[in-house]
Formats: structure tokens, sequence, C-alpha cells
């Protein structure tokens, strides 16, 4: 998910994905990340409601599967996401032949991809690896053609340090001239001056129980020296009666970076910048639209 323009709980898990390791969670004594604890919790509403609210693409993310599948392709081999979450992109490019690892700091939001997986074909989970990691901290036994990191979970890296070691522990595990792709909210100034506030609610239904999930901002605060937007979300589950089941209260931290400051940073870390989108129907960038950049992997000096 992912605050600014804000558009199942399956069966048990029965298989595991072919190799899941834990090397860093989000208590790890030397992790360099303040991990976001959003999406902390398989039983957290956060983690639960996540599918109910994105599984029909709003206009954020609408066509992204389509776009990274095309990258993927034009880029060949391995496949890396980074911030897999759920694994709503991750299983889409396992399902259309890629081998893909995914990787994300939440164990809730990855128990969910696992519960997925376990429902989908042999063939399409021997594709597919869920690794328990750190996106500033990456460390795979492999190197990819084309990595990604989707739906604006960059910005919840909250420091330029944080991006910087992301962006190179990155580029240590691409080819050389392998490909990276970002996506991130282009900056809309009502927004994260207060002048304008995003819709009032988002709402999905959970297709195993029927419950729906809502969710609100109650309120938001800015640092603008820091670049960083927090946002106190209270998600509430409603039975078939709109009784409510469950009710919590967190907040999301999020970023905001300009184009140009992202341009140069990824020049900075080794990357040169091939192509900018405003939407994933290669839309030319476009002010308060989505931010979407794609870069090489260039030879180190
Ligand atoms: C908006 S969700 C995106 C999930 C999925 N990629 C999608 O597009 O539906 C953001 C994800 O970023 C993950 N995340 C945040 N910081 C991270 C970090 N430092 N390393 C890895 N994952 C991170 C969160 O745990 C969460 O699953």
């Amino acid at each position: 998910m992912i605050g600014i323009g804000v558009g199942k709980r399956g069966a048990a898990a029965r298989a595991a994905p072919r190799a899941e390791h834990a090397r860093l969670g989000p208590h790890d004594a030397n992790a360099v990340t303040a991990v976001d604890p959003f999406y902390a919790g398989a039983d957290s509403l956060f983690v639960r409601a996540y599918d109910a609210f994105y599984r029909s693409e709003p206009p954020q993310i609408a066509g992204d599967v389509a776009f990274y599948a095309k990258l993927a392709h034009a880029s060949g081999g391995r496949v890396l996401e980074l911030a897999c979450g759920t694994g709503r992109v991750t299983l889409a490019l396992a399902e259309r032949g890629f081998d893909i690892t995914g990787i994300d700091v939440s164990e809730g939001m990855l128990t969910m991809a696992r519960r997925k997986a376990a429902a989908c074909p042999d063939a399409v989970r021997d594709r597919l690896t869920l690794v328990h990691q750190d996106m500033t901290r990456l460390d795979l036994p492999a190197r990819f053609g084309f990595a990604f990191v989707p739906f604006r979970s960059f910005q919840h890296l909250l420091t330029i340090e944080l991006q910087r070691a992301a962006l190179a522990a990155t580029k240590r595990h691409l080819v050389p001239d392998g490909r990276l792709a970002l996506h991130l909210f282009d900056p809309r100034l009502d927004l994260l001056s207060g002048a304008a506030t995003l819709p009032a609610e988002i709402s999905g239904a959970d297709p195993a129980t029927g419950h729906r999930f809502v969710g609100e901002i109650l309120r938001t605060r800015f640092d603008h020296l820091a670049q960083i937007r927090r946002d106190v979300w209270r998600y509430r589950e409603l039975n078939s009666t709109r009784t409510v089941v469950a009710d919590e209260t967190r907040e999301m931290a999020l970023r905001w970076t300009y184009r140009h400051e992202l341009r140069h940073l990824l020049e900075l870390c080794g990357f040169a910048v091939e192509a900018e989108y405003g939407n994933f129907v290669d839309g030319p960038p476009a002010y308060g639209e989505e931010l979407i950049v794609v870069a090489r992997s260039k030879p180190s000096s």
C-alpha cells in the first residue's frame, strides 16, 4: 500500500517455496534500518487487509505486472523483487514463467505470500523463491538480470543512507549491465503541505470470509526537512452484519523523493537512467503521478 494517491486470508500454508532463509529479521541487532512496523505480524489487520485493498489494481499500480514482465523479458536472466510483500507481483511473474526471487523484511507479509504460493501448481512454485531479508542489507547467493522495487516500497527507506545502502546492495546482485526499476510517487506539493487530503477511505472484501476491511487516515504529520510524511491509519474488519470484529491503528512513514533527486541518487550509486514514466502504460513523467524509473547498472570504475 502506500499512503499517497490511495486509489485472503488463505487456507493454512501447506508447502513452502523452494528456499527460505531467515538471515535478518526485524529484531536483528546489526540491522542498519529502523524497520517500519506497519506490515509486521501475519495476524495484523495491516497484513490481512493488504490483498483485499490492492487485488483490484487501483490506478497507482494499474498495469505494473505487465510492465515488470516486459522488462524481465527484455533483460533476461533471473528476476529479483525487493519488498515483495504478499507476492502480488512475485506470483504473477512466476505464473508467467519467470524464475523470480522475492525478498521482504516483514515475516507477516511473507507468510501471506507463502500461503498463496502453496496453492500454486508445482511448476510455478519451483520458479519462486521467497526470502526474509532487508533490502538495505541484501545478501543472496545469486545474480539477477532484472531487479525491481514495486509499489512505492523504496519510500519506506526514510534516510538517504538507507536508500544508498539498498541501491549499492542491489547493484552487487545484478549481472553487469543488469536493470533496475523503481516505482515511487511523484511528490504532489498540495498533499505534502496538508493543503489537500487523500480519499477518505479505502476498502475491500476478504474472499475467504466475506468480511470487509476498511482503512482511513486519522491524522498526518510532515517533516519537510527530512521529506517524510507520517500517516496514522485505522483499519477495521467488519463481518456480514457490519459488526466491527477487529480494529487496529498504526503509523506509516514514507519519504518522498523528487524525480531529479532520484536521478542523481541512481547516478551516484552506479546506475544510468534509461527511461522514466508517469504510469505503467509508458506515459511520460508527469507532476503528481507515478514516478517510475528504469536504470542500468554501470560498470564499476
Ligand atoms: C506496499 S508493500 C508492497 C508489496 C508488494 N511489492 C506489492 O507491490 O504489492 C511494501 C512492502 O515493503 C516492505 N519493506 C519495507 N521496508 C523494507 C526493507 N527495508 N526491506 C525489504 N522490504 C521492505 C514491507 O514489509 C512491505 O511488504
